[in-house]
């Protein structure tokens, strides 16, 4: 075995270590999270996911069926769906983690995936999903919602600054291998 995969290993061990404690911690806080009264936008049912996952093959190239899998069993109370006369047209899924901050620790969002059907585009599906959902992470005393977006997705980057969300830094590797992304950021208090 050559040195560059002994090295990575633990590496890869730590990643998946870090991400467990991330997800237990997210999943405890939001025990008691409150739910605002919200039209047509709801949090995911067992049911709804192979619609979900239908919706983010057509949005991604590189999907990871399986982390949404998981946040929808973890992260059901943050994992949001949009529906348009009764048929499911989007979904937005976050975490919560905790940052540490000079005045103690802050409870943060990170939208982890959003896609809205291609058929239902430029609707505002998407604006609507995204505001209803942070109204309810207001409620529920979230500081800032965190996102990462690849550089050249123009139409989710205006999305996000229509919403007021500002771009933070540039980063590598976090939306697929060698891709460049924005960390972009919304304050709420
Ligand atoms: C990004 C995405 C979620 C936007 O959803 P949407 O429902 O089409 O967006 P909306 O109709 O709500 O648009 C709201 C605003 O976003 C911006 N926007 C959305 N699509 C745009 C496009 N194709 N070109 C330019 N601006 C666009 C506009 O500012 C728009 O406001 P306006 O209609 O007043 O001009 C959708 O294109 C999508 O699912 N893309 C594939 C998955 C993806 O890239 N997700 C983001 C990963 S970070």
């Amino acid at each position: 075995m050559s040195l560059s995969k002994i090295c990575i290993k633990p590496f890869v061990y730590l990643m998946y270590f870090k991400r467990l404690i991330r997800d237990t911690v997210g999943a405890f806080l939001i025990r008691n999270w409150k739910q605002t009264e919200k039209e047509n936008v709801m949090p995911i049912e067992d049911f709804m996911l192979p619609e979900v996952l239908r919706i983010q093959g057509e949005g991604f190239e590189n999907q990871r069926h399986d982390k949404l899998i998981k946040y929808s069993k973890n992260f059901k109370k943050i994992f949001y769906i949009i529906k348009s006369q009764n048929q499911v047209v989007g979904y937005s899924v976050y975490y919560i983690q905790l940052t540490p901050t000079f005045q103690g620790f802050k409870k943060k969002s990170v939208v982890c995936s959003i896609s809205i059907d291609r058929n239902f585009r430029r609707k505002g599906f998407g604006e609507k999903l995204l505001e209803e959902s942070i109204q309810e992470m207001r409620l529920n005393k979230i500081a800032s919602v965190l996102l990462y977006v690849n550089v050249n997705n123009t139409s989710a980057i205006k999305l996000y600054e229509k919403l007021g969300f500002r771009i933070i830094k540039e980063t590598k590797n976090i939306c697929g291998k060698n891709e460049r992304c924005y960390e972009m950021e919304l304050n709420l208090v």
